[in-house]
């Protein structure tokens, strides 16, 4: 709408013609101020471009009860300067069609009310045609561009790395089976499952091409409710060879998280003024970019929350995986800004995680990165690119068969390499300040949830 309102001024300016102006509405913002006759009818008419409506204005001769709160219209009129400062353009309607009726009684919104996340999440079929929900989703395609351009600017290639595979990256058996419906032999041969990670094929391909990335869906059979977990998200993920050290690794996650949130801000300002003031009010992600991130290993994590005074509710000893409760816990002692927390106990780690050989506090060349509001947004680490070592640690998982492949990228001209992924829902969650993963995704999928 705003490309048309350039142009469509530009008429106003030089000719004062009449012109059609076609709007699909899916939204009409505001009902009629008066259907009393001889007085004008006011229509804010929206297509989704922008939270902007545009103002109709209509003489009586053109009420019609079908006109309500939600209906599908097309208006054509002359686009004229406002009386109104707040909008420099009107639309003064020579007709309008009601293509999709809507009906006020049943709509699960009103006109000029602001219904909550959680009331809307009901409808996930109909929730994009309110204000909070369109502007998180244009946020959400912002922020998809601007991870992007972060990896292309910075001479990345993107993989399309497979949604079906037959591993397992993780280990930790949360997998999706992909089988035909009623098959009673395995399709592909092999047990095959929905991926809980690209990462094993970014490494295959980060061996050609260096800096690689990819962004799609990924799948977990988490069996939680949580307000931080899905069945169904999208993950970035990154890998980067010839890597010198963790730092190689943390700039990058920095970078990106800074690069792809300064443009948000800088491109969605309507639609993040809308959360800061109505839906999330008092978060501000601003206040996390104005210092560098702090970098903690786990041992003194577990410092932190040993010397705290708070009670936790699972134990935070060392050699325990860390729970969002110590991770919300270790943001705020870092000053409420994202925080890198590496060398994790090595046995906590997949096989793929580089050994740090450090003794008997094992430890592992892994990262994540906390978030306020969220905890873990990305987890990543250095690769063990030493075969004699990884071969060592797959055979002690009983795994060196099942990845003889991957064993391959390590005899033919491996290099040192890392890589993370990063949770683009959790990224959203903390972008915006919004506490349930639910709602700021389209369709969300989680256990006994598959609607739509
Ligand atoms: O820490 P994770 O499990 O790391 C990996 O999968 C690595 N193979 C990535 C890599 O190094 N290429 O997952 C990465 C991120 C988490 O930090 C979290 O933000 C998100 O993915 N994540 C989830 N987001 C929503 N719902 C879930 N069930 C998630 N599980 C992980």
């Amino acid at each position: 709408m705003n490309k048309c309102f350039q142009w469509d001024q530009c008429i106003l300016e030089h000719f004062f013609m009449m012109f059609l102006l076609f709007l699909k509405v899916v939204v009409i913002k505001s009902n009629f101020i008066s259907r009393a006759q001889k007085v004008n009818v006011f229509l804010h008419v929206n297509d989704g471009s922008s939270l902007q409506s545009l103002q109709v204005v209509a003489g009586a001769e053109l009420n019609d009860p079908l006109l309500t709160f939600g209906s599908a219209v097309e208006v054509s009129g002359i686009l004229q300067e406002s009386p109104h400062e707040k909008q420099p353009l009107e639309l003064q309607a020579d007709s309008i069609r009601v293509i999709g009726e809507c009906d006020p009684v049943d709509f699960p919104f009103k006109v000029k009310k602001r219904h909550g996340l959680e009331y809307i999440r009901q409808f996930p079929h109909l929730r994009c045609r309110t204000n909070a929900f369109s502007s998180l989703l244009r946020i959400r395609s912002e922020a998809t561009s601007a991870i992007h351009s972060y990896f292309k600017d910075n001479g990345f290639v993107q993989i399309h790395t497979p949604i079906i595979t037959s591993n397992d990256c993780e280990g930790a058996g949360e997998l999706f089976q992909v089988e035909p419906a009623g098959a009673d032999e395995h399709f592909f041969s092999v047990p095959a499952f929905l991926t809980v990670s690209g990462q094993l094929h970014l490494e295959a391909t980060a061996g050609a091409f260096s800096k690689v990335y990819t962004f799609g869906p990924t799948f977990r059979a988490e069996n939680s409710q949580s307000r931080r977990h899905l069945a169904e998200f999208y993950m970035v993920e990154a890998e980067i060879s010839f890597t010198q050290s963790m730092e190689d690794l943390t700039k990058v996650m920095e970078d990106m998280f800074r690069s792809a949130t300064e443009h948000v801000l800088a491109r969605c300002v309507e639609d993040v003024d809308l959360f800061h003031r109505h839906v999330t009010p008092g978060h501000r992600v601003n206040s996390m970019l104005k210092k560098s991130f702090p970098v903690i290993t786990y041992t003194e994590a577990v410092d932190i929350l040993t010397r705290s005074s708070e009670q936790f509710a699972f134990p935070s000893d060392w050699g325990c995986d860390l729970k969002t409760e110590h991770e919300k816990y270790l943001v705020k002692h870092c000053g409420n800004v994202p925080v890198f927390v590496t060398d994790y106990p090595y046995d906590l780690k997949p096989f793929y995680a580089r050994d740090n050989q450090d003794g008997p506090r094992h430890t592992a060349a892994a990262v994540d990165l906390l978030v306020p509001g969220v905890g873990e947004l990305c987890g990543g680490s250095l690769r063990e690119e030493r075969l004699s070592v990884l071969r060592a640690r797959l055979e002690q998982l009983g795994l060196e068969d099942a990845y003889s492949w991957y064993l391959d990228l390590r005899r033919f001209g491996s290099a040192p390499h890392g890589g993370f992924g990063l949770g683009f829902e959790r990224y959203l969650q903390c972008l915006l300040g919004v506490d349930n993963i639910k709602d700021v995704i389209p369709f969300p999928r989680f256990s006994r949830s598959c609607l739509l």
